[in-house]
Order: C-alpha cells, then structure tokens, then sequence
C-alpha cells in the first residue's frame, strides 16, 4: 500500500522561458515528453470526455486522445481504461480519472452546507478524507470538489453545495477539505468564480460584481484552496460583468496564476466552452476553443471541442503552440505529482463505510432553531409519539443532492432512528400526510387523526433532494406541495409539535417560527440522519449547529447577509428616509452564526490585549464563555470585527474567528483569538489590497448578532 498523497510541491513553479537545465527533474521529463508528442497527442491531453458505456471510448485512451475521463467508476473499469492508456498508447500516459465525490463516495456524509454549520474543520477534513479514501479503492483519482462558492442567495439551489455566505468560513473550510481529499485524490476547487453570485438565484445566470466584492467575498476561499494545495480549479458557467468565466484570462491568468501562483490546472465545467457561443462572446465551438485555452483553462470537459476543433488553429499559427504546451505541462504536472507515472493504477483495498463519522457529523450538522418551554429533548413523560410528514419513513431523499454512489438502502430514515431509540414503552405511530411535492392533500386527515392520538408529534418536512443542487433553483423556498396545508393542520390540532426541516438550502420558515413550539434544522444529513436526529431529540446529543448562512423572513429580503454595509441612511424608527422596508423589518428570521442548544452560554470579559497595533502585529482577543445551564453543551463563540472608518465603505461586520467550545455544565473557559492585522486590510480605489491605519471595533459571542464588544486601533500599516 503506498502512503497516502502528499501535494509537496515537487516540481517549483514552472516558467516558460526556464531554460532546460533550470528546471526540476519532474519539468525536465515533463519538457522531454511534450517534446516526443504530436500536436493530437497534445490536444489529447487536454480532452476530458465523460463516460459513454455505449463509445469505444478505449480506442481514444489508446490513441492518446483523453487525458482522463470523468465518471467512470468502479475499480475494475477504471484499472481496464488506465490499463490501456498506460500500456497500449504511443506515450504510456496515464489517466485522470475524476467524479463528483462532493459529501461521500459510497458512504454518504452531510450535504457541505449542513456541514459547515458545525463550524468545525477538523471534521470537514475527516469527512473528505474518508470520502477520498473509499473513492480511491473505487480507482477514482480526481475528485471535483471542494465547492467552495460564496452563496447569499437561498434560491440557488447550489447554496446546498458550498459552505454558505461567509468568505472567513468559507475559506477554512475550503483548505480543510482540499487538505482531506487530497490525501488520497487530487481535488478541484470549484466554480471559479462567483457562480453564487447569479442574478435573482437563478441558475447558471448572469452574474455582475465589482472587481472588490470578487476579492473581498467571492474569491478568498479559491484563494485558500490555492493555498492548502489544491491540484486543480474548474471555471465557472457564470459570465461575471460581460466576460464568461471559462474565457476569463483577467481571472484565471491574471489573478489565479500571475498573482497566486497556482501552477496546478484548470478545467472547465462540463460544456462550459461550448456554452461561450450561447453567453453570445463566440461565433463558432472553434473560436470558443480559441479563446478558452487562450485565457487559460488547460482541459476541456467533454465538449471535446479542444481536441476536434483546435489542430487546425495551431496549425495556422492562431493559437501559439506554447500556449498549448504550457497546458498540457501543466495536465502532465498533475499526473506526476499524484504519482501516476509512478504507479497509474494506485490501488487501495476498499474499506468498510465509516458510519461513526457519518453519525459524528450528522449531529454535528443539526442547528436547533426554536425551542419553547425546552420542548427539546423529548420528556420521559411523553409516552406515545407520532411521527408524520412526508419526509419521516424517507431513506432517499435524505442522501440529498450529489451524492455520489449513496444508496437509500444504506441510509436511516427519522422514523427509523426514533423507533430505534424510544424507551421500551412509548408508542411510535406514523402517518405521512402529503407526498414531498405534489399536492394531493387526501391524507391529511389521517395525519391529523394520528397526531392527536399521540402525546407529541415530530414532523418532518422539507424538500426533495432533487430540489437543490444543480439547475435547482426555486423562486419561492417553501415548504413544497401541500406540506403548508400539512403544517397548519397538525399545528391545529393543539398538541406539541417539533418541526425537522429537511433542506438544501434555508426555507422561509416564517409561518413556522411564528406557530411552532420547536424547530430543528437538520438539512441533508446523510447515511445516518434518522440516527443523528434521535440522537438530538432524545438529548443523547446537544445540539450544537451554527449557521452558516442567514435564514430571511421572505424572499422579498434576498439577497440577505450579515457582513452588510451601512449605507448613507442606516434603518431608523420612525425615520422615513432611511434604508427599509414598509412591510417588515430588515432584519432576518434567523441570523448568520446563530444556533440554540439544550444549555445556555454565556460571554463576559472581553478582553483586547493589544489596542495599539502595528500591522504587521497580531490582534489577540480573549472572552469568557460560561456553560450557564445544567447539561453539558457545545457552542461555537465567535469573533467579529468592524473598521470603523475605510477609505472604501466596510462591511458592519466581518468574522475573523471561531472556536467550538466544549463545556460541562457551571464550567467557564477563556477563548483566544489571535488575528494577524494583515488579515484587516481592505481593497481600497486603486485595487490595491492595504491596511489602513484607524479605530475598529470587534464583537464577541455566540452569533453574528453579538454585543459584547471592545476596540482597537491599528497604529501603523504593515
Ligand atoms: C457541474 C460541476 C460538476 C460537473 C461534472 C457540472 O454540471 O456544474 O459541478 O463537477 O458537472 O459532473
């Protein structure tokens, strides 16, 4: 068995007019091999065809004419494709051979959204790692994942994908996962850049942000994957002001590459170089081809328009044949760093499915939103529960979207975990009410007859897995189908009712929040969500979930955030010109950070070591967080941050830091956080990234919403 990956930098960064004898072994025998290829071979390369069972798609691995392919799975199909490349092509160049491993391979974790409201990336990086690690005995060597997209937009059903609307978060949790995954595989961040950013939520549609929210908001999580070491990037499918992102040289040449560094790849999204004649910037596939190699994405995702159409531009010198080789140097890089030319095949055992973590993290995952006269947990007095919704006996929709190899057979539904758990004599009755979407409303009354013969009943609502994830976007984030009509009618029958929403991305849970005693936000949890559900409702687990992204109270409020500015005129009582609505307040249902848990935490002391700061100083803060309840909980304190006065407008706030803080009952700790004033600097007018001297504020506590707050001031800048 080898040992796992590591992505060292083995190679240096590679510069095109390093001459031969400047450049590392590794380059030497890349430069010596782009040598002996024909201008086929070298398109070859840069080909990224999807499995087509019905091709004889081992005639273009032979022919040197791939240089992987994506979604060809299981061990022995993917030792016989890499079998044939690497022994019976001219050059014996082995293959990349990628999938979506985005939550799990075959044991299928929280969707990332759900993660990331652990708000803890030692667990992220577990859980990637194990998917990597299960993915590899299945001879997948290139996951396209971590997504690491910003998403502020509930409608875009690829929030569910990502970590949410914070970059901070984001980022941590983006180097997190690509550290995970690539252990074993080499991991894609992706979408580069700003696809969360798609006007109204819509799906692949137009996105138009400055040059400073790309750097402020949408690009630090590429950025931290670059960092961590991340092998590849796949452009996005969005335009971003007038120029695709997968012919975007200002993105992907310019700032990936000029001022980070990256000297791994880029791929594009699946037909995303085709689709440049539909954004309307091509006239044909030809010239679509042209210009995404030209802005630098290296391999063509099954439009196999590189290979088809661009021999004859090269030919014709349209294209420099540098521009071609430095591609293809960069395809040959990957392979060698993840060890293929060594060992194409890189086999590992397969392993038994991981269900501790997929429990550890499903718990972890769970955020309680609501929980009046402590409904939660379930009191030993409550002797008949009936469990309805038509999510409740579900073993499919739970694995949520992208989910790999998941199997619903695999997977525990709610009503499954509380039958498992209950205390012998408590009766567990079950009605599902409506279907997921439909509207048929004929089984309400049964539902209604069954809860009002239980003590309490747990409802489970939501979406259908197919509801998020990609082209899943929803104008209207409800409850869909009849399940509002399922809703009220069990909320009428007066007894007490915990609502388990299952969601890709946050509903609006208005009506709910307003009517019902006990919310539990559970979203995607995977394998073991009945498991980790019970766990939370039985109080074996105290809940402990964040959120990472802001809950509205309608969709009339999106795009809603918490990192927002003040504008000239901040909302005031009573104060008609100022920024608002007539109908409701600004302020979300549910803010960003915010999480409920079975105890109550706690914030005193906040203390500002160092007011004074120079910038190349680190600002440490420390806070007292006491566990002020009787049970033993975990919260996640939190450190925000305000630059008083920029020479561009600053957000009110910006998390610069979070600890999860684990605390027995009566017990107090003292958290640290240390902040490098680096980290405090703004994009100012002239696109230079500075820190500028002046007075900040920083809060502390348990949601972005904290008001225990100090000052500093940065004296001098770095
Ligand atoms: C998605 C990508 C995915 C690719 C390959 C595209 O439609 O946008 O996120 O990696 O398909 O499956």
């Amino acid at each position: 068995m080898r040992t796992p990956l590591l992505f060292i930098a083995v190679v240096g960064v590679f510069c095109p007019s390093a001459t031969l004898a400047a450049q590392t072994p590794v380059e030497q025998r890349i430069t010596a091999l782009i040598a002996r290829m024909t201008l086929a071979e070298k398109l070859g390369q840069l080909n990224l065809p999807t499995y087509d069972p019905s091709a004889n798609q081992a005639d273009l691995a032979r022919r040197g004419l791939a240089g992987g392919f994506l979604n060809l799975v299981g061990p022995d199909a993917t030792r016989d494709m890499q079998k044939t490349a690497v022994e019976q092509s001219r050059l014996h160049i082995p293959l990349l051979l990628g999938l979506d491993v985005i939550h799990g391979y075959r044991t299928t974790f929280p969707i990332p959204l759900a993660e990331a409201s652990a708000w803890d990336p030692g667990l992220a990086e577990a859980t990637a790692k194990s998917a990597a690690r299960e993915a590899r005995a299945g001879g997948i060597n290139w996951t396209f994942a971590p997504m690491v997209d910003i998403a502020r937009d509930p409608r875009w059903g690829r929030i569910a994908e990502g970590s949410g609307e914070d970059p901070y978060l984001g980022s941590v949790l983006a180097a997190a996962r690509v550290r995970g995954f690539q252990t074993y595989i080499m991991a894609t961040a992706k979408h580069f850049a700003a696809y969360g950013g798609a006007e109204a939520g819509r799906e692949y549609n137009t996105v138009d942000v400055s040059e400073r929210t790309m750097r402020e908001v949408y690009l630090p999580p590429f950025k931290a994957a670059v960092d961590a070491g991340v092998g590849s990037l796949m452009s996005a499918f969005n335009e971003i002001a007038g120029v695709p992102s997968s012919a975007n040289p200002w993105l992907t040449n310019t700032v990936l590459r000029h001022e980070w560094g990256f000297n791994g790849f880029v791929v594009s999204d699946y037909t995303s170089i085709a689709e440049l004649k539909a954004h309307g910037i091509a006239a044909s596939l030809t010239d679509a081809g042209r210009q995404a190699l030209t802005a630098g994405v290296d391999m063509d995702m099954v439009a196999s328009i590189y290979v088809d159409s661009l021999p004859a531009l090269v030919r014709a010198g349209k294209i420099p044949m540098t521009v071609v080789d430095e591609a293809v140097r960069r395809i040959l890089r990957a392979k060698f760093r993840l060890g293929l030319f060594d060992d194409p095949y890189r086999a590992m055992p397969p392993v038994d499915p991981d269900t501790a973590l997929a429990r550890r993290a499903a718990r972890e995952s769970i955020v309680l939103l609501k929980n009046d006269s402590s409904l939660l947990p379930i009191a030993s007095t409550v002797k008949s529960i009936a469990v309805i919704g038509p999510l409740a006996a579900d073993t499919v929709d739970p694995l949520g979207p992208w989910a790999g190899l998941g199997r619903p057979g695999d997977v525990v539904s709610v009503l499954g975990g509380i039958k498992q758990r209950v205390p012998s004599g408590v009766m567990v009755l079950t009605a599902a009410g409506t279907g997921v979407t439909d509207g048929d409303t004929t089984g309400i009354a049964n539902a209604v007859a069954t809860a009002q013969q239980a003590d309490l009943t747990v409802l489970v609502l939501g979406e259908a897995d197919s509801m998020s994830g990609e082209a899943s976007s929803r104008a209207w984030p409800n409850f869909p189908g009849a399940q509002e009509r399922l809703e009220q009618a069990i909320v009428a029958t007066g007894k007490p009712v915990v609502l388990v929403v299952m969601s890709g991305r946050p509903l609006i849970l208005s009506w709910s929040a307003e009517h019902v005693p006990a919310i539990v936000q559970t979203w995607f949890l995977g394998d073991q969500a009945g498991h980790a559900i019970a766990d939370v409702l039985f109080g074996d687990v105290n809940p402990s979930g964040r959120l990472p992204v802001t809950f509205p109270r309608s969709v009339g409020q999106i795009p809603i955030y918490y990192a927002e500015k003040s504008t000239g005129r901040p909302a005031a009582p009573g104060q008609h010109y100022t920024s608002k609505y007539l109908d409701m307040p600004n302020s979300p249902l549910y803010p960003f950070g915010y999480g409920l848990s079975y105890t109550t935490f706690a914030y005193r002391d906040l203390k500002v070591h160092n007011t004074a700061l120079h910038g190349t100083d680190t600002l440490v803060v420390s806070v007292t967080v006491t566990n002020a309840g009787t049970r033993a909980g975990t919260d996640v304190a939190q450190l925000y941050v305000r630059d008083d006065v920029g020479s561009v407008t600053r957000p009110l706030r910006q998390l610069k830091g979070f600890q999860r803080v684990e605390l027995g009952p009566g017990a107090s700790q003292t958290v640290e956080f240390r902040v490098p004033v680096q980290q405090l600097g703004l994009w100012n007018q002239a696109m230079k990234y500075v820190v500028e001297p002046g007075t900040f504020h920083v809060y502390a506590g348990s949601s972005s919403t904290a008001d225990l707050a100090g000052t500093f001031e940065v004296v001098s800048r770095p």
